[in-house]
């Protein structure tokens, strides 16, 4: 999707628009909502989908909307940039479906090729042009996400991180089997023994400012298929479980994003990619692993891997020094239960920071809501015969399953001497009718981590 702008004499040289704006495919939407009062950002987002999807529906390829229309219709609490932004997201996100595995119908895959946008000011054009390129990082991580898991594996998506960073300034570094046995990453070795996919552990570096400013640390988990492991799980519960890598895939995304706008931020993601699988080799409940963090991990259930790989993510990211540490994981089903599929859960191990962390989530469209890790639920991570159990030992293990998972990962993330944030995002891994894009992976919640570098997490 491209964005043009009347009388914007660059869209002659286009080729395929010239002329008056009716002329374009004859289409002309109203876009109509009954009470503008009520129009809130929260509603305009879908909004603006509507119409991206209403004008692929129609096989519009291309369409005209006069800025002071939608700014007539829009919040006023939200600025002309900001505006700009959110609907340019809202489009990009729109018009993108994954079909690399579908047969091109003769006519090709319906999508909206143009949008011209009239009385565009420079503000709106730049925040356009911002809007369009998270967009594309967020339609990028559904991609990956989308991809079916025999063909993302740990290495493909170690390879797409490093083609997705290519002539960006983000650099990208893999580690392999022995580099992981070296540093002690018990954890991710673990989790990987039963599969025959070799580990990676991505990391994604983008110094955009003084080296000797602290970056933000981005963890992503990043499971590529999850079958559960010996513990395998009931055939229905497996099926989207190769997007078990959507958190890792957000991460990358983000961070290269975050290069492509230039930000003067400094940012890293860090990857654990695996697979669990299920076979004679592969780890089993009652084993202890021994983490990178030098602490065991007993496993009680192999389906609980999630917080296994992340667990030496979070010890690696401690070289860093990080300013704070940001990981997404799709870690719990239990999060549904709790959350629905309208919003992330969040954990943090400094509260002070909840009302932030919420605005940005907010501004961002990627909504989160906060639980505790109060130490009353300490009694969730003491170990029978290894130091941390992988799924709460505190009475019956599925209470409080969203927070068990944070229990688990705060028990690294003390040794980081820094603000903390676990999104368990498995209520956003995919779509919902709501959200007016396509079936699939949703590619939450890049737009929050965007708005999380930009702001920075205090
Ligand atoms: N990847 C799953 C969680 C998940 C479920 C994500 C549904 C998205 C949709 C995770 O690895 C898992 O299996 N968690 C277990 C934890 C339990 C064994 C403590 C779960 O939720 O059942
Ligand atoms: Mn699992
Ligand atoms: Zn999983």
């Amino acid at each position: 999707m491209q964005f043009v702008y009347e009388q914007d004499t660059t869209r002659r040289q286009l080729g395929f628009i010239d002329g008056p704006l009716s002329r374009f495919d004859g289409l002309s939407v109203l876009i109509g909502y009954g009470d503008k009062k009520a129009l809130t950002q929260r509603k305009l987002i879908p909004l603006l989908r509507k119409v991206v999807q209403f004008a692929k529906q129609n096989g519009v390829k291309a369409f005209s909307i006069d800025f002071k229309d939608l700014r007539a219709i829009a919040p006023k609490t939200i600025d002309d940039a900001i505006l700009a932004q959110l609907m340019a997201e809202a489009f990009v996100m729109a018009d993108y479906e994954h079909t690399s595995y579908k047969t091109a119908p003769k006519d090709n895959f319906k999508h909206v090729d143009v949008v011209e946008i009239a009385n565009a000011s420079t503000a709106v054009k730049n925040a356009i042009q911002k809007g369009q390129t998270i967009a594309k990082a967020v339609n990028a991580c559904r991609e990956l996400a989308n991809t079916p898991g025999s063909d993302m594996t740990p290495e493909s998506l170690a390879d797409a991180a490093v083609k997705a960073a290519e002539g960006t300034p983000a650099k990208v570094k893999i580690l392999g089997r022995a580099e992981m046995a070296a540093l002690g990453m018990g954890g991710v070795l673990g989790v990987a023994k039963g599969s025959i996919e070799e580990p990676q552990f991505i990391v994604v570096e983008y110094w955009g400012t003084d080296r000797t400013k602290k970056p933000l640390v981005l963890v992503g988990k990043g499971v590529t298929f999850d079958t559960g492991g010996l513990q395998v799980k009931p055939g229905d519960s497996m099926y989207e479980m190769h997007m078990d890598m959507s958190g890792g895939a957000a991460v990358i995304h983000a961070t290269i994003a975050a290069a492509k706008l230039g930000l003067k931020k400094n940012v890293i993601a860090l990857v654990p990619a695996v697979e669990n699988a299920s076979a004679s080799h592969a780890f089993r409940p009652g084993d202890i692993l021994k983490s990178m963090s030098g602490k065991t991990i007993e496993i009680l259930h192999t389906d609980a891997e999630g917080r296994v790989i992340l667990a030496d993510a979070i010890t690696y990211a401690k070289r860093y020094k990080p300013a704070a540490v940001i990981d997404v994981a799709t870690l719990t089903g239990a999060s549904l239960v709790a959350m629905g599929t309208v919003a992330s859960a969040f954990m943090t191990n400094k509260e002070s920071l909840i009302p932030a962390l919420m605005d940005l989530a907010e501004q961002s469209g990627d909504l989160m809501w906060p639980l505790p890790l109060w130490e009353e639920y300490d009694p969730m991570v003491k170990g029978h015969f290894g130091d941390v159990p992988n799924i709460s030992t505190m009475g019956n293990s599925r209470y409080g399953g969203v927070i068990a998972g944070g229990k688990f990962l705060e028990v690294f993330a003390k040794e980081l001497e820094c603000p903390w944030v676990h999104i368990d995002m498995a209520p956003r891994m995919t779509t919902t009718p709501e959200d007016n894009l396509a079936k699939g992976a949703a590619g939450n919640p890049v737009r929050f981590l965007i708005k999380a570098i930009e702001n920075g997490v205090k």
